[in-house]
């Protein structure tokens, strides 16, 4: 995507070809800033602090980070040691441990010599493999889009609802559930998006809104319990969300609130409808509830809000009262039922362990 006219994807290698730059996403909406990585340790921080987030950037940063441990020292124990750390900083997105997994083969494979480059060549294909599943994602979902589309006579907008941030920024570039909707928008199709604003961390109201309005894509932001009104009165024709893992029997597994969205679709006839990138799929469960770690992050991101105040200052308040405690899951689990399809990069499959099986099950054995 770009970025005042200059093409940008969320991470990339600095001119000196060792260190890593990203985006640091817990500015936004408000600035935009990037941050340089030099060590394993700025990895897992990054990815810890949410600087970077969204599953598929969590894995390109990990990957990247496999490449900063190799540059200091490409021997064992310590790349083992890099690893655990790196798989300790998030739970539920499984696109980390998929693509330390890659890291580690790559980097066992080699040499000691040969390993820092290899890994830095590897970790580049990663991103660039990603950059092409969700453009294949983009096309598929596209179709999806256009038959909405067409089926409306008189050229009124498709209106899509997301939740959280599945947009370029949790990608390496266009994003899962947005990159229909950029393909939509950029083929010339009317749309226009519903944009939960995702407490308590906000990445629809601060990262896919700031995403939208930057590609000039029609959006509206909405409290997070708006959804189902919408739905009820025919103003949602499809959900597009992104997931963290989705199982062999097709379990989502999302951002918290996904769920609500799911039964308030199915309540309504509204299809429901997850962009699933493969390395997002664990072929090693198949029941969501039971076997998905669901992270639990601090309380004060429930009871603080952070903005901009009219004079331009950021400001963190409390917005509850003192004393009360918070809950504060970061994801749930939609069953496999209640999704109306996988919009996947080798087309759009059923929720199934069967249409999973066919569509990915050799692919996974190679
Ligand atoms: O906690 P986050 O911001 O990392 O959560 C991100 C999401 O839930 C996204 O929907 C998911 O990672 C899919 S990103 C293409």
């Amino acid at each position: 995507m770009k970025v005042d006219g200059v093409p940008t994807r969320t991470i990339w290698l600095e001119p000196d070809g060792w260190a890593v730059r990203i985006i640091d996403q817990t500015r936004f909406p408000h600035r935009f800033e990037t941050v340089r990585l030099e060590t394993v340790e700025d990895a897992a921080r990054a990815i810890r602090d949410m600087q970077v987030r969204g599953a598929p950037l969590i894995g390109a940063t990990a990957a990247y980070g496999m490449c900063l441990a190799a540059y200091a020292d490409p021997a064992e124990p310590w790349l083992t040691d890099c690893h655990e750390l790196l798989l300790s900083t998030r739970p539920t997105a499984v696109n980390l441990r998929w693509a330390l997994g890659e890291m580690m083969l790559t980097l066992r494979r080699h040499s000691l010599r040969d390993r820092t480059t290899a890994a830095y060549a590897r970790a580049a294909a990663l991103c660039d493999e990603d950059v092409e599943i969700n453009r294949a994602i983009g096309r598929n979902g596209l179709a999806l889009i256009a038959e909405i589309a067409a089926a409306k006579a008189d050229g009124a907008p498709v209106n899509i609802l997301t939740h959280c941030n599945a947009g370029w920024l949790a990608t390496v570039d266009w994003g899962t559930a947005t990159a229909p909707i950029y393909m939509a928008h950029d083929a010339g199709l009317n749309v226009h998006v519903w944009v939960d604003e995702t407490r308590p961390r906000n990445q629809g109201a601060a990262l896919t809104a700031w995403e939208l309005g930057r590609h000039g894509v029609p959006h509206t932001v909405i409290p997070d319990n708006t959804g189902g009104h919408l739905m009820q009165h025919g103003l949602v024709d499809m959900v597009i969300v992104g997931t963290d893992r989705t199982t062999a029997s097709g379990d989502v597994c999302n951002k918290i609130g996904t769920y609500l969205k799911a039964l308030a679709a199915q309540d309504n006839g509204v299809p429901f409808y997850v962009a699933l990138p493969s390395p997002t799929i664990d072929f090693t469960i198949a029941d969501g509830l039971a076997e998905i770690p669901i992270e639990q992050r601090a309380p004060e991101e429930v009871t603080r809000i952070t903005g901009r105040t009219a004079s331009g200052r950021i400001e963190t308040v409390t917005i509850v009262p003192e004393g009360s405690p918070a809950a504060n899951y970061a994801f749930d689990v939609t069953p496999a039922r209640l999704v109306t399809g996988l919009i996947t990069e080798r087309g759009v499959i059923r929720a199934s362990r069967e249409a999973i099986e066919e569509t990915f099950g050799a692919a996974r054995r190679e």
